[in-house]
């Protein structure tokens, strides 16, 4: 049995935040943002906009390109590190948003990774035959979670959310392997430090800004270089491919650069790879699903290509994903 995607939506805040506008709130330029990153603008959500809001939208247009109802899903899972709140959990305010009546709902955490983590888990309970009609999605409202008064993070995060459906399949179809991978001595490289339960939310920690973002862009640049290339390799060589095999390589969006050194590391043409960086930023756990839909529905990928999807994020976390769509 195959495991297969019937069905990809994604979507994104109207509020656009340009370089320019970032140019008015900290020290940088348009042209320091552009050459050292790619972005040119992304997606902020309104104050009465939310993950799991985002997370449904796409969710609702998913569902309608797959042609099926809220009441036919078995399980949603939603990746993020920007939930609603500690709990209920996204997928389940996404579960009653759409009326999902029927559905498990959980979410993961695995930063930026987390779509491939979660489509990887999802893969799994249908090849098992436990449920047949899995949501998955990957939603973010990273602006939330940024300090506007830090350049160093500030010009690099956007908001989105971009959702598939998978069912099962003819076999040799859909999702051939994954390869997931953590080094959890990175963690101090890129986190959240306050608001849980080592450094609850006070007056304290509001103060020092510690519910902020934190990174060290340098350490997370090379550590995402390498950890990209070589996952798409580790999961392709899994099924006996190559990067010859790829006809399309969809890859975490967090820097031009990055995703241009993966590729000259894996000797990919730059046609090969959809990039949408300049629009959106990095969204996270986000940034791949948009892009695969996007890529879809711009007929980028066409029927028998193989797709590899690949990612990196906090954690550290890493993975990738081989489908034969
Ligand atoms: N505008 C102008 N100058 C800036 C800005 C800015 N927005 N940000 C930093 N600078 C300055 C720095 O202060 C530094 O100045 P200094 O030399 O006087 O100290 C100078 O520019 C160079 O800074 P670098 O850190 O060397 O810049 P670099 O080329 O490394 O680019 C960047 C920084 C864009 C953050 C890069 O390191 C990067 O993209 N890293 C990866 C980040 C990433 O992918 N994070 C997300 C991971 S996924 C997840 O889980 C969310």
């Amino acid at each position: 049995m195959g495991v297969i995607i019937t069905g990809t939506g994604h979507y994104v805040p109207e509020r656009v935040l340009t370089n320019y506008d970032l140019e008015k709130m900290v020290d940088t330029s348009d042209e320091w943002i552009t050459t050292r990153t790619g972005i040119k603008e992304r997606r902020i959500a309104s104050e009465n906009e939310s993950t799991s809001t985002l997370a449904t939208k796409a969710a609702r247009r998913a569902l309608d390109s797959a042609g099926i109802s809220p009441e036919e899903i078995d399980l949603i899972l939603v990746a993020t590190a920007t939930p609603d709140m500690l709990f209920p959990s996204v997928s389940c305010l996404v579960q009653d948003q759409l009326g999902a009546i029927n559905a498990a709902a959980f979410d993961i955490e695995a930063a930026c990774t987390g779509f491939i983590y979660a489509l990887t888990i999802a893969q799994q309970f249908i090849i098992t035959d436990f449920y047949s009609k899995i949501l998955v999605i990957g939603a973010e409202t990273l602006s939330k979670i940024t300090d506007y008064t830090d350049r160093n993070t500030c010009v690099l995060f956007g908001d989105g959310a971009g959702a598939v459906v998978l069912e099962k399949g003819e076999e040799g179809k859909g999702i051939l392997t994954a390869d997931l991978g953590a080094d959890g001595t990175g963690g101090k490289l890129l986190r959240l430090p306050a608001g849980g339960s080592l450094h609850p939310a006070s007056i304290k920690t509001v103060e020092k800004r510690m519910h902020y973002t934190k990174m060290d862009g340098k350490e997370v640049f090379k550590f995402a270089a390498r950890n990209m290339a070589s996952s798409a390799i580790k999961s392709l060589n899994k099924v006996n491919m190559n990067v010859k095999d790829i006809d399309y390589l969809i890859p975490h969006q967090a820097n031009i650069r990055i995703i241009e050194n993966a590729a000259k590391r894996l000797h990919l043409e730059k046609e090969k790879i959809y990039v949408n960086i300049d629009k959106y930023g990095n969204m996270s756990s986000a940034s791949i699903p948009v892009a695969l839909d996007e890529a879809v529905k711009g007929h980028f990928i066409k029927k028998d290509d193989t797709i590899v999807l690949v990612g990196f994020g906090g954690g550290l976390t890493w993975g990738s994903i081989v489908i034969k769509w």
